[in-house]
């Protein structure tokens, strides 16, 4: 707790979640864009707030990303459980395998004494694939356990980035800055107003889904990474607790 003690932080936290129209917002001392210590301690209090609503029998899925990933060290291993089953939120992202939902939902598991379920296959698919695809037994069993995910531990990026490290060509980003794309969570692109204007074809988690969803803990942090979550904020589920830094907190104060 002595770490995100500093003067005002309550007050922001309250401030932003006000702002935000979210559950709750906690905020840890640092800028993530220059401080590594602030991904730890964000990274750390993410894990110490997914240990608080965890219990047995959960559905935990999970997205991609360096800092959804970074979590994974800082949950306590333990094998006091005996039915959470983690789950990749969609495909895998880029090249970097360490970064990808699949890897990051069987590392929770190992470490909580989970079981998990992933879902290899390509980031984009063409439409045939993608319709074939859908009717495999094995994506219909995933869709199903989507619909009773209880926990979504996510990521949100700046769209440009997140499409950059998708090796998405010229012409797709082009055609993403043309439909306003800001920010970037679940495959999803969002505009300035947080709406989707476009989805990566790959088989995920519906944004619909979101709604029924008990638990979202978002996490993203550093001053670079403000627009786009005061974009996705603008319609997120009321019920998500966004585990943030000093960094994007007090720029996404400027702007707001
Ligand atoms: O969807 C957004 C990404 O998961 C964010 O990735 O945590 O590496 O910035 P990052």
């Amino acid at each position: 707790e002595v770490v995100r003690e500093w003067s005002g932080r309550l007050q922001l936290e309250r401030q932003l979640s006000q702002h935000l129209h979210i559950k709750e917002v906690i905020i840890v001392p640092g800028n993530v864009d220059t401080n590594t210590n602030a991904t730890m301690l964000l990274s750390q209090e993410a894990a110490k707030y997914l240990e608080s609503i965890l219990t047995d029998e959960k559905i935990v899925a999970v997205t991609g990303g360096s800092t959804i990933a970074s979590i994974t060290n800082f949950v306590q291993e333990t094998s006091k459980w005996k039915q959470l089953m983690f789950i990749a939120a969609r495909g895998g992202v880029g090249k970097d395998v360490s970064f990808q939902a699949n890897t990051i939902a069987s590392l929770f598991a190992s470490r909580m004494n989970g079981t998990y379920r992933t879902l290899y296959m390509p980031d984009s698919l063409s439409e045939e694939a993608y319709t074939t695809m859908k009717n495999e037994p094995f994506i219909q069993e995933m869709m199903d356990l989507y619909e009773r995910t209880n926990i979504i531990i996510h990521g949100i990026g700046d769209a440009e980035e997140m499409a950059r490290r998708r090796n998405t060509n010229e012409q797709e980003i082009e055609r993403l800055k043309e439909a306003g794309s800001v920010s970037e969570a679940f495959g999803y692109y969002f505009n300035e107003q947080g709406e989707a204007v476009h989805r990566i074809r790959t088989i995920g988690i519906q944004l619909k889904q979101l709604q029924h969803i008990e638990h979202l803990l978002a996490v993203a942090g550093g001053a670079k990474k403000a627009k786009a979550l005061l974009s996705y904020f603008k319609q997120a589920p009321a019920q998500t607790v966004l585990v943030t830094d000093e960094g994007a907190a007090n720029e996404m104060m400027q702007i707001i």
